[in-house]
């Protein structure tokens, strides 16, 4: 399993190495799973942590380094080491404005560089309702540009209505959805939106779910610790 935590906009640095800590400590000989931690840009650092706990960033510019006010790049990124990105998060996309073509971009640089992208992908309300074949239009527009032959390509399906909002997508809609990309793109396949301690286990547990990446149930450090337990022998 591939379990995610998306810190957001929550946490500072103390907070985040203390929950870093903890989670590096809760993690067993026997835990199987890769864990991945997302904190904020003012948190990243170089964290001494076990093989299957990954620190990664939420975000980068597509540059080493130069003029892009607010934004940081691979050499900032180089110095503790960080070689794990997530690209194309629905909250980029839509509250960011961040446009595909410049996602292709991002997604062209970080992996040219050899890292690991979680990308992100997922259909708004208005196209949910329209049913399975508009979801799945909109999904494959959101992967033009990208090359998902990439190796350590990692794809993640984030329903945007779901995300934040305590609405899980439905067992069935998960599965269906999962399904169909599986078979287009052989890659790692995480669900995201609203999963928590509650439901964890039971999306898990679908075939073609092959973790999750979690934001508000995730930040408390001692449920985040629950959820790599209930999800371990998955
Ligand atoms: P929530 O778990 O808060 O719905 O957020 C999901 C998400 O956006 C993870 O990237």
């Amino acid at each position: 399993m591939i379990i995610a935590s998306n810190f957001k906009t929550n946490h500072t640095r103390k907070l985040t190495k203390d929950f870093i800590t903890t989670v590096n400590k809760s993690l067993t000989t026997n835990t199987k799973s890769e864990v991945y931690i997302f904190p904020s840009s003012t948190a990243l650092d170089t964290y001494e942590t076990q093989d299957n706990l990954i620190i990664g960033t939420q975000n980068a510019y597509p540059i080493q380094s130069g003029s892009f006010t607010g934004e940081i790049g691979s050499a900032q990124l180089d110095e503790f080491d960080i070689k794990t990105i997530l690209i194309g998060h629905s909250e980029r996309r839509h509250i960011l404005k961040e446009s595909q073509e410049s996602i292709v971009n991002k997604y062209k640089f970080y992996m040219n560089l050899g890292f690991t992208i979680i990308y992100c992908i997922g259909e708004p309300l208005k196209i949910k309702e329209q049913g399975i074949n508009k979801i799945l239009e909109y999904l494959y527009v959101q992967l033009e540009g990208i090359d998902t032959s990439y190796e350590n390509l990692i794809l993640a399906y984030e329903p945007v209505w779901a995300i934040g909002t305590g609405v899980t997508a439905t067992i069935e809609d998960i599965n269906n959805i999962h399904d169909v990309i599986k078979e287009k793109i052989d890659k790692p396949l995480l669900y995201g939106g609203s999963v928590k301690l509650s439901n964890v286990e039971e999306i898990c547990s679908l075939k073609n779910v092959d973790g999750a990446l979690i934001g508000t149930a995730s930040w408390n450090k001692d449920d985040f610790i629950k959820i790599i337990e209930i999800t371990k022998e998955l």
